[in-house]
């Protein structure tokens, strides 16, 4: 496995492995999650990559960008027996050198929900993948659907920018009592990361209220914040029910339609995610 920092290196490295290539973008701290992609790739491409980046510009003033979790040799242990070919590691100067002023931005997709409540955060997303995609020039990537918004941002980008790259989905891997993987999930004391439960929990009354034939949406958006509610140490940022497609509001279920939240506990915010179809 090679470990290359440095954009020149990243170039040559793409132009001499075999096709099709495989990429997962991450920021690091890998988890479970991370290894369900890599091992996707694997599955469907001749060489994998990786690359390991928390990105400052999707970051906001007040986020958690100075405590982001970073283990660069443990996440290198972690993807190397998967038989990954390279990982990129660039430094925040390699990424964006002095002058960088050219940002991608994905529409009305990108404003709600995660939109909203982290301004400027897909602006900082798109640009970071489409660097990475330039660089790499991958024919495959790997996004999990625990980001629903962001795998959908990303997959709209591709398709307006013509960028010729598949975008394959993931689904969410779950620990054995259900909170989704998350490298922030390192920072929830015991007591917050057993009130995590309630995230999953209220999403799946949600697919029992779906399947019990409940189309109002608001109703089981009103269900689905009660459960939330009875938790004492979760605080709401939001509770959306969607357009799978679209991420607009639904009055009335009809076709798929996308769950989501975002909830505090402490200082760590989680988000979680089901398509009611
Ligand atoms: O999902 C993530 O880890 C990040 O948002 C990504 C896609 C690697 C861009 O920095």
């Amino acid at each position: 496995m090679q470990v290359v920092t440095t954009i020149a290196e990243a170039v040559r490295l793409r132009q001499q492995l075999p096709r099709p290539l495989g990429f997962v973008p991450t920021m690091g701290y890998l988890h479970e999650g991370h290894l369900t992609l890599v091992r996707r790739a694997r599955q469907e491409c001749a060489t994998v990559a990786v690359s390991i980046f928390v990105n400052p510009t999707q970051f906001g003033p007040q986020e958690d960008l100075a405590a982001y979790p970073r283990d660069l040799p443990r996440d290198l242990g972690m993807v190397e027996p998967e038989g990954v070919a390279w990982v990129f590691n660039p430094s925040v100067e390699v990424m964006y050198p002095q002058g960088a002023n050219t940002w991608v931005e994905v529409g009305a997709l990108s404003q709600p929900l995660e939109g909203a409540h982290r301004p400027g955060h897909f602006r900082g997303v798109t640009t970071v993948v489409a660097k990475l995609f330039n660089i790499v020039r991958p024919d495959r990537t790997y996004f999990g659907e625990k980001d629903a918004q962001q795998l959908r941002v990303i997959r709209k980008m591709a398709y307006d920018l013509n960028m010729g790259i598949d975008i394959v989905p993931v689904p969410t891997v779950r620990e054995r009592d259900g909170l989704a993987m998350s490298s922030r999930n390192v920072y929830l004391n015991p007591e917050e990361r057993k009130a995590a439960l309630c995230l999953y929990r209220s999403l799946q009354l949600a697919q029992r209220l779906y399947r019990a034939g409940e189309r109002d949406a608001e109703a089981i958006r009103r269900q689905v914040r009660e459960l939330i509610q009875a938790e004492p140490l979760a605080h709401i940022e939001y509770v959306s029910v969607a357009d799978d497609e679209t991420l607009e509001e639904l009055a009335a279920i009809g076709g798929p339609a996308l769950v989501s939240l975002a909830v505090r506990f402490g200082r760590t915010r989680l988000i979680d995610n089901v398509t009611l179809r």
